[in-house]
């Protein structure tokens, strides 16, 4: 966890630039999972009921298409450890591992699981799922499953996404399996709409951030004199979001005085789409292979299940 200082530097150097952003992570905090909980539900938001969708139709299949014997699944950037559940009822899982940087968070959710599948051996790793960890030894001979649900992967930077997967492909090691949803690349109106929805809460969860900054770090931003923007941008195949300044402004960040002039950006989120080719080709360049893929009729969504080539 960065200290108060850190996070201070850390906010002024994304603001102290020419195009002024702010890190994703700071979505995240107890409101704004709430409000990401609420975007998932959305009508517009097509991506957590697709891929859920989904899940319920490929998992009885893996059954026979993967050793189930001693199977240990490994999940990334848990949070409320939910989709696992899915996994567990279809699949006979001895062993659940998953990892997280809020250590609170992740111990309470994992009682909770335990308390549900007595028969799983559960050890909640804390710890930046974004680098290679250590498994517990009483994992050594077990098969390994990665799972990172969500497309998450999507806000990632391509070479951060690469060097995500190859960490992932080090912590499972050998002989692994990795199964991961990918949001696809697909019309504008339809991924706009997804990131503008028409209650506003996607426009609330982003402007949250920062509340999030103020009530953290001591900043002074006015919500009023920001609004929510997502557009597609075609060239680079992710919905960028954005925080427009709808006046002249200064806003304190600690003793240091940042202007903003009318209409100028905080960049906030990418949120990448991949073609299938484009994943698998990503998927490669990290050591993996693409074992199988799912897609919804629509093509809106991917579930990729990548098998280890170390
Ligand atoms: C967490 N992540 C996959 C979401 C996405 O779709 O990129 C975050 C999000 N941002 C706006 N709406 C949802």
């Amino acid at each position: 966890m960065p200290s108060l200082s850190e996070k201070k530097e850390e906010v002024l150097k994304g603001l102290l630039t020419q195009e002024k952003s702010l890190l994703p992570k700071y979505f995240y905090d107890e409101r704004g999972s709430k409000l990401f909980d609420q975007i998932t539900n959305l009508p517009e938001y097509y991506l957590t009921r697709t891929e859920i969708q989904l899940y319920q139709e490929l998992l009885p299949s893996l059954v026979g298409t993967i050793d189930l014997n001693k199977l240990c699944v490994v999940e990334f950037g848990a949070g409320s450890v939910r989709k696992i559940r899915l996994i567990l009822e279809h699949l006979p899982v001895e062993a659940y591992v998953p990892i997280d940087i809020s250590s609170d968070h992740l111990n309470i959710a994992a009682a909770e699981l335990s308390r549900e599948y007595p028969q799983v051996d559960i050890f909640a790793l804390s710890a930046d799922y974004t680098k290679p960890s250590e498994l517990p030894e009483r994992f050594d001979e077990f098969g390994k499953l990665g799972f990172f649900p969500g497309s998450s992967i999507g806000n990632f930077e391509k070479k951060e996404a690469e060097s995500f997967l190859i960490g992932t492909n080090k912590t499972l090691g050998t002989g692994c399996r990795f199964l991961i949803g990918v949001d696809a690349k697909k019309d504008r109106e339809i991924l706009e709409a997804a990131y503008n929805d028409s209650s506003g809460i996607t426009a609330a969860f982003n402007l949250n951030m920062l509340r999030h900054l103020n009530a953290t770090i001591g900043s002074d931003f006015d919500l009023s004199g920001f609004q929510h923007e997502a557009h597609y941008n075609v060239e680079l195949g992710c919905v960028q979001m954005h925080l427009r300044s709808v006046r002249d402004q200064i806003v304190n960040v600690g003793d240091q005085e940042i202007a903003f002039a009318k209409q100028e950006l905080i960049h906030t989120e990418n949120s990448f789409k991949y073609a299938p080719e484009e994943f698998a080709q990503l998927a490669n360049n990290a050591g993996y292979e693409v074992e199988n893929l799912w897609q919804d009729e629509k093509k809106l969504f991917s579930i990729f299940l990548l098998r280890s080539l170390n």
